[in-house]
């Protein structure tokens, strides 16, 4: 089974993981990258985070090639912003056709994912979803016992 792992990361934690994925699942890496890849922090980075959740202005993309029909699984993941799949993740899905894959989802967050999973999952429709998987800020968390709960995980889909 030929595996893509897909993903977005504006700190770090979503990052983490895919690396950790791509060890478990022997997976292609697809990075998904901004245009506007400009650091921010504090109030500011919620704020422009939150505009582009709220108004559905969705991010370009930095160029990139993929050919989903090589792929049997998708796993696909990204940050929680304003209780939603982080904008740059709705973007990649908005102009990527994938339907008909088995797909699992992870999703990095605070401690607040609200309804971001069940609204990443209906961004797939004609897909199985194997399986789902979320992290609080992983990277503040034991690398060992995420890279293990990682591999768990990829052995279940
Ligand atoms: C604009 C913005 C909105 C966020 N909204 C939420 C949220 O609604 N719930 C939550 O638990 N965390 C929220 N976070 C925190 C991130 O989801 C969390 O820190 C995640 O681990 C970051 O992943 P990353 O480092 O891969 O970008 C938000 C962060 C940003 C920048």
């Amino acid at each position: 089974m030929k595996t893509l792992i897909i993903y977005y990361s504006y700190g770090g934690n979503s990052a983490l993981v895919a690396e950790e994925l791509k060890k478990a699942a022997d997976a292609d890496v697809l990075e998904l990258k901004t245009e506007d890849e400009k650091v921010r922090t504090g109030f500011a980075k919620y704020a422009w985070g939150g505009k582009q959740v709220f108004t559905h202005k969705y991010p370009e993309l930095k160029p990139y090639t993929v050919t989903i029909e090589d792929y049997d699984r998708i796993i696909i993941g990204g940050p929680v912003w304003a209780g939603t799949p982080a904008p740059a993740l709705q973007s990649f899905i908005a102009k990527t056709k994938i339907s008909g894959k088995k797909i699992g989802i992870f999703l990095c967050h605070a401690g607040g994912k609200g309804k971001a999973m069940d609204k990443f999952k209906a961004l797939l429709p004609g897909n199985t979803i194997a399986g789902e998987i979320d992290f609080v800020n992983p990277a503040k968390l034991d690398r060992a016992a995420v890279s293990l709960r990682i591999a768990d995980w990829v052995g279940s889909l």
